[in-house]
């Protein structure tokens, strides 16, 4: 009788393992576009000009009548947030991003910094209890028609976390061990861009694929995400972790890589070289948008006093 009860439980775990990434839907406007805004690496208490940048993100959001905003993760600086009760929630989130525009979902990742604090606090529904726009689920897709957006949990992807020689702690529950979270991981999402038939694909991370700045490229992703990025017609990469705001295109596909990393502390001083096309840098603080018909995509980089420092509009080819 023991085998196939053992042959029932490996049945059991590999379904478990190889489950669907959770889906959302989000209805695209009635003029068939999509509005939104990017920002990372903000939660320091207003503090390093987040204020500004909530205040400016608060005028842009009104302008274009965004439908969400998206983190692209280290929401609560230093070490995430201690549990559900943390009070950070409110004093980074709730009391700095006011603006009435800014009252819509925000769809969020966790960042390195957030898992050195209680990482399960950010995905509990108790904190949706406090503020109701706070989505925050480890990897995820957002599906809006003429969209899809496919969050995915990078931070366990970085081996260096795993063996930190600074001895920061992180929060693995529910990732150890590290081989096989990342297997399934790459396996959802690879499932989930094959269901796709949305004409944009979006992929959000919080560490880089490509960067110029302190942190540059991340090998574990240019090894295991891109590829799958590539093969599945991905249109944008967007990232936060590098405190800067990036647009980089790739020079053998049509992935556009964009860092929006700025929500705070910023100017690192840094910038090195990337093998693919660097279109855009700015070492300060600031936000991103991006609009989206099925047939264009149009994103803006800001600074800290809502200046447009860079822009670019992309035209789909029909057939897509
Ligand atoms: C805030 O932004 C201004 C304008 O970019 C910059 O000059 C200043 O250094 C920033 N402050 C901090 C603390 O980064
Ligand atoms: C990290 O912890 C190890 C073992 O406890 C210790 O030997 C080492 O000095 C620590 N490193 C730092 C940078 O604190």
């Amino acid at each position: 009788m023991a085998a196939p009860v053992a042959i029932l439980l490996v049945g059991i775990l590999f379904a478990a393992a190889a489950a669907e990434l959770p889906r959302l839907d989000h209805a695209h406007k009635g003029d068939g576009s999509l509005t939104l805004l990017v920002v990372g690496d903000w939660g320091r208490r207003g503090a390093f000009n987040q204020s500004m940048v909530a205040k400016q993100m608060g005028i842009v959001g009104e302008k274009m009548d965004i439908d969400f905003v998206i983190s692209t993760g280290d929401n609560f600086y230093n070490n995430g947030l201690t549990g559900v009760e943390d009070k950070a929630f409110e004093e980074s989130f709730s009391n700095i991003y006011t603006a009435k525009s800014l009252h819509k979902p925000w769809y969020t990742v966790l960042g390195n910094h957030d898992y050195r604090g209680d990482a399960l606090a950010q995905l509990s529904p108790v904190l949706r209890k406090v503020d109701s726009r706070w989505i925050c689920i480890k990897s995820f897709v957002v599906s809006a028609e003429i969209a899809d957006f496919f969050f995915v949990d990078t931070t366990p992807f970085v081996l260096k976390y795993w063996t930190d020689p600074k001895n920061n702690t992180y929060d693995w529950r529910g990732v150890y061990p590290r081989e096989t979270y990342m297997a399934n991981v790459l396996k959802d999402l690879e499932d989930a861009l094959k269901q796709s038939k949305a004409p944009w694909k979006i992929v959000v991370g919080h560490h880089a694929i490509r960067s110029v700045s302190e942190h540059g490229d991340t090998q574990e992703l240019l090894q295991h995400l891109l590829p799958i990025l590539k093969a599945h017609g991905v249109d944008i990469y967007l990232n936060g972790h590098d405190p800067c705001l990036e647009h980089i295109s790739s020079r053998d596909s049509k992935l556009q890589y964009l860092t929006s990393g700025a929500g705070s502390k910023a100017w690192r001083g840094v910038q090195t070289p990337n093998a693919d096309k660097v279109e855009f840098f700015y070492d300060g603080q600031g936000f991103m948008s991006l609009r989206l018909t099925s047939a264009e995509a149009s994103l803006a980089f800001y600074g800290v006093a809502g200046e447009v420092l860079h822009s670019w509009q992309h035209a789909k080819p029909s057939g897509y």
